[in-house]
């Protein structure tokens, strides 16, 4: 397996994957499957933006991507980032989400970022044990937050600090993500 900067080819093989996600799974809200030219637009969003958006492939598949983007986009939030990670079903379970998860931490280090925040749909074990595992630590649970598949899903907030987090001031002409919103 090779984690790579995901190109404009790999977008077929990621709106698959998000598709799943949306019609099966709780990690995200959307409740439709957005298509291959909205996620190509996004995908132009977040990395021209600055932002890496990265693929996991074996054997010329594809097995999931990652991303960082904006958590908030009010400019006092400017030195934070936000991750999504998704595989397709039968890649999970076996690494890849924390190999993708340790590479967007090391890109969004060496971009500037001091706190990760993980927004983890339907408070998913899956999701809490990947990011656990990397050293976030769990920030409280919005009960009650998202509705989807008929039920009612709990949000959970976990945090990791990147680099030199809190211990210093920030550059404030110098910050690493964008006001866009991803
Ligand atoms: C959540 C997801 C990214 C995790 O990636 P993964 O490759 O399956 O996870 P890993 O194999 O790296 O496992 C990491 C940890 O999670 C644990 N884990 C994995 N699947 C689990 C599950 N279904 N329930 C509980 N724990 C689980 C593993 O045991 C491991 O913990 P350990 O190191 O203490 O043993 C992946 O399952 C996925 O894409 N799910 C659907 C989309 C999603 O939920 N995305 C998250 C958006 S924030």
């Amino acid at each position: 397996m090779i984690i790579r900067d995901a190109t404009a080819a790999d977008l077929t093989a990621i709106t698959d994957i998000y598709t799943e996600s949306v019609i099966n799974g709780v990690a995200t809200y959307e409740l439709e499957p957005p298509s291959t030219v909205e996620m190509t637009a996004r995908f132009g969003a977040i990395t021209g933006n600055r932002y890496p958006y990265i693929v996991a492939e074996e054997d010329g598949a594809i097995l999931g991507y990652a991303y960082a983007g904006a958590f908030r986009t009010r400019p006092a939030y400017n030195w934070i980032c936000e991750d999504s990670i998704y595989l397709s079903p039968q890649a999970r379970g076996r690494g890849v989400g924390s190999a993708l998860l340790a590479e967007l931490i090391t890109r969004c280090e060496a971009l500037g970022f001091r706190q990760m925040i993980a927004v983890i749909g339907g408070a998913h074990p899956a999701s809490v044990a990947v990011h656990a595992r990397a050293g976030f630590e769990h920030q409280g649970t919005l009960k009650a937050t998202g509705y989807k598949h008929g039920r009612w899903l709990d949000t959970t907030f976990m945090e990791k600090t990147l680099g030199e987090g809190a211990s210093t001031d920030p550059d404030p002409d110098v910050y690493p993500g964008t006001l866009y919103r991803v």
